[in-house]
């Protein structure tokens, strides 16, 4: 059966971060009934409180009504188990960790588990679709469905088609992503980065440059990008909100492929990732944070 986005009831997103987490509630806010999964309880809970918190603050600002907020939540479910949800779903996607050995065991688990007609999509920005498609039986219905950070904010989605991909899953994917409020962008051919994330990482590892030869402070480097240039954000401040260990293992992934050490991750990046100091998940990256992800300092 060919999948089609009338057939979506039930989704089922896979890792319950900061991406997880919030393409779980846009699904919920849209409608659809949605289960979050993470293997790690501690992580569904921090999920729950940070979404309560935001959802709080837009009925606060007159964004949403409490009606339709407690109305998406009790269409969300939160759960450590993989296979029941997994059986309901009409659509998949996974947010897990930017590993492939993880993200290929996950595939296999659902490939088994999800009705026929199901889509598999991954919310990875870096992993093509085809190095997961071959763990399923259903390589025709995998694709990458990525996500911007903060997803409930950023009204971009990529799809990216691997040489398998059906034209109904990109029709499919492309239209749930309009239904969840987003614009959706269609890659034809697969590219690791995809088009936002190329054009980003360039300037990314210009600002990076900047600052470990001492050129500028990253503070003053954020500020440039913000003030002279009219980003929302500078890069120092964007690597605190997407995760300096998605940063790093993005480039670890790419250094593996190539073994040119020219694109292992940069020396000021390594060393955070090495003392835990991840961005605002962990409370400290390039700069501090409060629990709910406010900047300090
Ligand atoms: N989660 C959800 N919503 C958030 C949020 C978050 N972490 N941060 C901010 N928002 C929303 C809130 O509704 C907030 O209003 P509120 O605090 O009053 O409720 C509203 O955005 C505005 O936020 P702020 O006033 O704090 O700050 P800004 O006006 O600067 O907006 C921003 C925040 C939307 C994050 C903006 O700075 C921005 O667009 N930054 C660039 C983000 C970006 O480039 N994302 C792409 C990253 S690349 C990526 O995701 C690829 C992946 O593969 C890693």
């Amino acid at each position: 059966m060919e999948p089609s986005v009338e057939d979506i009831n039930n989704i089922l997103v896979v890792g319950a971060g900061a991406m997880g987490s919030q393409i779980g509630m846009l699904c919920a806010l849209a409608g659809y009934n949605l289960s979050v999964q993470d293997i790690d309880e501690n992580m569904l809970e921090k999920a729950q409180r940070q979404l309560k918190s935001r959802m709080a603050r837009n009925v606060e600002k007159g964004r949403i009504t409490q009606e339709e907020v407690d109305a998406a939540f009790e269409r969300m479910s939160f759960t450590t188990d993989l296979e029941s949800p997994a059986s309901r779903a009409d659509f998949v996607i996974e947010a897990a960790v930017e590993k492939l050995d993880v993200k290929r065991d996950i595939f296999a688990a659902l490939g088994t588990t999800a009705p026929e007609h199901t889509v598999l999509a991954t919310n990875s920005s870096t992993i093509v679709s085809s190095r997961i498609a071959d763990a399923t039986s259903r390589p025709d219905r995998v694709c990458n469905m990525h996500f911007f950070n903060p997803a409930l904010v950023m009204k971009c989605v990529e799809v990216v088609r691997n040489p398998e991909t059906s034209d109904a899953t990109v029709e499919t994917t492309a239209e749930l992503a309009r239904r969840l409020g987003k614009h959706p962008v269609i890659l034809n051919k697969e590219i690791s980065g995809f088009v936002a994330n190329r054009i980003l990482g360039a300037l990314m590892d210009e600002a990076i440059s900047l600052y470990e030869n001492d050129i500028a402070s990253f503070e003053d480097i954020d500020v440039a990008c913000r003030m002279a240039l009219g980003h929302p954000m500078g890069p120092f401040e964007l690597m605190d909100l997407t995760g300096i260990d998605v940063g790093y293992y993005v480039r670890m992934a790419r250094y593996q492929e190539s073994g040119d050490p020219e694109d292992r991750p940069a020396k000021s990046i390594t060393e955070k990732f090495e003392k835990g100091e991840l961005g605002r998940k962990s409370g400290r990256g390039w700069y501090t944070y409060d629990e709910e992800g406010r900047k300090l300092r």
